[in-house]
């Protein structure tokens, strides 16, 4: 029997699944390791942390096989995230994470100075205060004497890959998330490298996330003939999890960010920049809306101000009949918000409580909010005249049947669970799969191993309630934006 293993390097934790050639998930294991916020609004880790979370999961992983019957490992990453290595592969300052704001100057400088036309031309896409590129900038800026020692730049899960194998190399998927990468055609773009003060030795070798990159060389308890694929970013390794790829496939990942995710044959910008254009683990494109808190505006309720860890139970009285019904609104801000208002200053917030407000309305508004934010970015692609007629939804957010339950009625749409909720874990398996020859291409190993569990419809009574609530949410964040941006001066 042969064995591939999929990677899922989250932003809490480190999920590794063990998946058999028959698309059977065999064991999973997770290790947590700590994310740290220096400074309101700065999020980083530390990339040796992740790379000992994972040797320490692959041992208790493969105990009960025979390791030399492991054949590919595949890895879908948290994305965005800077990692710098000296000339000795020292990493030389902790990781800037996906959702760290602290670019805002520099996000100012590319979209205003350089310009968002040219960004676009460029890239296909504008500077976000997470991406990559202005991170870059802001260690030039603020750290020279880090930015001068810079050897390799790379993204988190290119830190894994490279500690297996030895090889530095990026994905097209995960390098779309940097603003340096050409997505249309595919390559670097020279003129953002040199806007970032950057050149090409610096960068890694690129793949596509079903190519095999090399060989394990560390000595880790795994054979050396295993091979590992370039993988991908996490939600283009969810997609790929959940099967979603091909023409107008759509799923949404509830993870610490929220994202919606439309896979797409051909390459296409959206000419308001406000979902991302980037590229597909299948090889193809997709368009993406990423907010920045999601499943993590739950969690930071229920952990830090209720002071409870039974998130179900906080959840058992919010009845069929208490949906769409709410007069408790909550702005899901709590790390500023990427798409669609790039607004690093936008802050969380309760509004409209009475005296007669509970604790669990106060939860329902949380759920609530996140539903709402997403259904943002289902507006920008409305916008642009992107049908979506059902969607797929995965993530630790889509365990709970109420928050899918809400989900499918603000969006009103129907929405798909598939067999399997481990979506990057699975993906990075499922890329494995490709990369070692069991299946031709993506489409063919999702065709085979994909499978919907349970379809969650919208009750049409529910929905108009909803689309009411949400035609109010939406003036929120307009309302308050101005005082956003005083407060942030204070
Ligand atoms: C996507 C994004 C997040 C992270 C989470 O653009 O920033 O979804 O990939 O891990």
């Amino acid at each position: 029997m042969q064995y591939f293993i999929g990677i899922d390097l989250g932003t809490s934790a480190v999920k590794l699944l063990l998946v058999d050639g028959t698309g059977k998930i065999c064991s999973t294991v997770s290790r947590d390791y700590p994310l740290m916020f220096p400074h309101p609004g700065w999020s980083e880790q530390n990339p040796e942390d992740w790379w000992t979370a994972v040797q320490d999961g692959l041992k208790e992983l493969t105990a009960g096989i025979d390791v030399n019957d492991v054949a590919g490992i595949g890895c879908g990453g948290q994305m965005h995230g800077l990692v710098i290595l000296d000339e000795n592969d020292n990493v030389i300052r902790p990781a800037i994470l996906w959702n760290d704001g602290r670019t805002y100057k520099e996000v100012e400088y590319l979209n205003g100075v350089i310009g968002k036309q040219k960004l676009s031309a460029l890239t296909a896409n504008i500077a976000f205060a997470g991406f990559t590129a202005p991170k870059l900038l802001w260690v030039q800026k603020n750290e020279p004497e880090n930015f001068k020692r810079i050897a390799k730049i790379m993204l988190p899960k290119d830190f894994i890959n490279y500690k297996l194998t030895g090889v530095h190399a990026c994905d097209y998927s995960d390098a779309s998330g940097m603003l340096l990468l050409d997505v249309e055609h595919k390559c670097w773009s020279k003129e953002m490298l040199e806007i970032c003060g950057v050149s090409e030795s610096q960068m890694p070798k690129l793949f596509e996330s079903y190519e095999v990159i090399g060989n394990v060389t560390a000595d880790i308890g795994l054979p050396k003939t295993a091979k590992v694929v370039g993988g991908a970013g996490d939600n283009a390794a969810a997609a790929v999890g959940t099967g979603t790829v091909g023409d107008g496939a759509c799923n949404i990942s509830l993870g610490t960010s929220g994202t919606v995710f439309i896979s797409s044959e051909k390459f296409g910008v959206d000419s308001t920049n406000g979902l991302h254009a980037f590229a597909h683990a299948d090889g193809r494109f997709h368009l993406m809306g990423c907010m920045l808190s999601a499943a993590s505006c739950n969690k930071w309720l229920c952990d830090e101000i209720l002071k409870t860890k039974d998130y179900p139970a906080e959840q058992k009285d919010i009845t069929a009949d208490k949906l769409g019904a709410n007069r408790v609104y909550f702005l899901p801000y709590l790390m500023g918000e990427r798409s669609p208002i790039n607004d690093t200053n936008a802050r969380a917030t309760f509004l409209g409580m009475t005296m007669d407000s509970t604790r669990s309305d106060m939860v329902q508004a949380v759920l609530e909010g996140v539903a709402f934010a997403i259904r943002d970015s289902f507006e920008v692609a409305k916008s642009l005249g992107i049908q979506i007629e059902r969607s797929k939804v995965c993530g630790g957010g889509a365990k709970s049947p109420l928050w899918r339950k809400i989900f499918a009625n603000v969006l009103n749409l129907p929405l798909d669970i598939p067999q399997t909720e481990e979506g990057p874990g699975y993906g990075g398996a499922m890329l494995a799969m490709v990369g070692c020859g069991l299946f031709d291409s993506v489409k063919s190993c999702a065709d085979a191993l994909v499978t919907v569990r349970e379809t969650v419809q919208p009750d049409p009574e529910i929905a108009a309630r909803y689309e009411k609530r949400y035609q109010y949410f939406r003036q929120i964040y307009p309302t308050l934006k101005g005082l956003f941006a005083q407060l942030q001066e204070q």
